[in-house]
């Protein structure tokens, strides 16, 4: 997707779209830029019949000689209700309409947006990434031509140069799209091409990209180094795990410490041997959803390159049933020196997580670490899809994150962690299980993994099994992968001090 901007006079634009609040399109009507450049919509039915309705929309063809073929016109409901929410919901109609249209560009003037809102660079910048996210398309594996159709390009009418802000809102597309993209195509490519070692390759070569240092953990130094709850997860698969890291640290950064995220990524999740039931299972090759978010980050943050030292730390691993695969009632010893009782090998991605997040604290110390991961269905029941549980060791942290993610349209949801949950992953012959008895399912998940974080350091785990995927599209997000997290993330980046 291009994104770029246009003063009008200068080229003939292909759709061009302009929203209204019900009962208001006189604000649209007395607005200078529609005055000047759109007097001849009023011409049209469609500029009669339409009401501003929330997700009403129409459109008209424009006369020869206007600077747009065609416009479409959205309605935005009443003002009172209006939410970031809504908007995503109406640029998804206007995407619809502008891909029947067969609209290759679509052409969005920014002086219109005020009716909407005095300041609207928000509104605008979530417009661009809207219509983005909903474009997106997976054609990797289909051999028979798609049908056209596809919007390409974005332009952003002004009537002079952009200054600063503005820039800024393009500035910001250019660095996200292509890492959301990236997630977005790991996650809906099949197990048996993303595998540990290709998500690895994969991995190293954005780092190449951007200048970010890169380590690969083989599972054989991954043993080597006591890894023993990562390494039992990994061997049931003949496919090798690995864990990489990928750093980025500007000069004289060195010896700052880090913020580190951290991602399950299990690329695919069959249960092992307390196998999963066969209805949906495909759709557990999203397991490694967290370590795609966590990749898209460092990806952006090469990009962005802004003052303070990132990790990003993605455990990769095939949960899979063999003759060597580790068992219900085994023990681990994992790489913190803490034993681990295997109840269900289905509970694997804290396996893989506790091994990750000690190394994070051993190795780099950080001043924050997130770790990201679809660790629960209980999160779907408890949450719906579209939010993300979190928790973590301090309040105020969990509703910073929280409040972040808000603004770029990513919801958060706070659990509690209260210390009595840890009683029930007790654990008759280690320190622990690794799952409790089926009650607060997501919180135990927090629980867990809270065991290897140092009380020192500030911590969240983000449970994303609802966004991570989304069964039917919702809000601005297409039927698929999501990459949720990785805007969040990058929001984390950019306010932490
Ligand atoms: N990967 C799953 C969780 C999941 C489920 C993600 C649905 C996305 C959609 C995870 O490894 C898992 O199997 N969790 C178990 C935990 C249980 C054994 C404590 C679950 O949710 O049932
Ligand atoms: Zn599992
Ligand atoms: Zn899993």
């Amino acid at each position: 997707m291009k994104i770029r901007w246009l003063v009008p006079e200068y080229e003939r634009c292909d759709v061009l779209v302009l929203f209204a609040f019900e009962g208001e399109k006189d604000r649209l009507y007395e607005n200078r830029w529609f005055q000047k450049h759109c007097l001849w919509l009023t011409e049209s039915y469609a500029w009669d019949y339409f009401k501003g309705k929330n997700k009403q929309v129409f459109h008209a063809f424009a006369p020869r000689d206007a600077f747009v073929e065609k416009c479409v016109l959205a309605g935005l409901g009443k003002r009172e209700v209006f939410s970031m929410d809504r908007w995503y919901e109406v640029v998804a109609e206007v995407v619809q309409r502008v891909t029947q249209l067969e609209g290759k560009s679509l052409a969005i003037p920014f002086p219109v947006l005020s009716i909407i809102k005095e300041s609207a660079h928000d509104i605008l910048r979530e417009f661009l990434y809207a219509v983005f996210s909903l474009s997106y398309k997976f054609n990797r594996y289909k051999t028979a031509e798609e049908p056209a159709g596809e919007i390409s390009e974005q332009i952003v009418l002004l009537e002079e140069e952009p200054g600063g802000a503005l820039l800024d809102v393009l500035a910001y597309m250019d660095t996200i799209m292509g890492p959301v993209k990236r997630a977005r195509d790991l996650i809906t490519a099949p197990s048996n091409e993303i595998t540990p070692e290709r998500f690895a390759l994969e991995a190293v070569s954005v780092a190449e990209a951007h200048g970010l240092k890169s380590i690969v953990i083989s599972q054989k130094e991954a043993e080597e180094k006591g890894m023993g709850a990562f390494v039992a997860v990994a061997r049931g698969s003949q496919k090798e795990g690995k864990i990489v890291i990928l750093e980025y640290c500007p000069r004289g950064c060195e010896n700052e410490k880090p913020i580190a995220f951290v991602g399950k990524g299990i690329t695919f999740d069959t249960g092992g041997i307390s196998i999963k039931p066969a209805q949906n299972m495909e759709l557990m090759k999203h397991d490694m959803a967290g370590a795609a978010a966590v990749l898209g980050t460092m990806e952006a943050v090469g990009i962005l390159k802004p003052p303070r030292r990132v990790v990003g730390i993605m455990p990769l691993a095939e949960n899979m049933p063999d003759g060597r695969a580790y068992r219900p009632g085994d023990v681990l010893k994992t790489y913190s020196g803490k034993t681990v009782e295997v109840i269900s090998t289905d509970a694997e991605g804290r396996l893989i997580l506790c091994d990750a997040l000690a190394y994070a604290v051993k190795t780099y110390s950080p001043a924050f670490i997130a770790d990201i991961a679809t660790l629960t269905g209980a999160c779907i029941i408890a949450l719906g899809d579209r939010v993300a549980g979190i928790m973590g060791n301090r309040q105020d942290v969990v509703e910073r994150v929280r409040q972040l993610g808000e603004k770029v349209g990513e919801k958060f949801w706070p659990l509690p962690l209260w210390d009595f949950y840890g009683e029930d992953i007790k654990s008759d012959i280690a320190d622990m299980k690794n799952v409790g008895n089926r009650k607060a399912g997501t919180i135990i998940g927090a629980v867990f993994l809270k065991q290897f974080i140092p009380d020192e350091i500030p911590w969240v785990h983000i449970d994303i099994a609802g966004p991570a995927w989304a069964e039917k599209p919702w809000f601005h997000m297409p039927k698929g992968a999501t990459g949720f997290g990785i805007r969040t993330f990058m929001e984390i980046v950019k306010a932490w001090d």
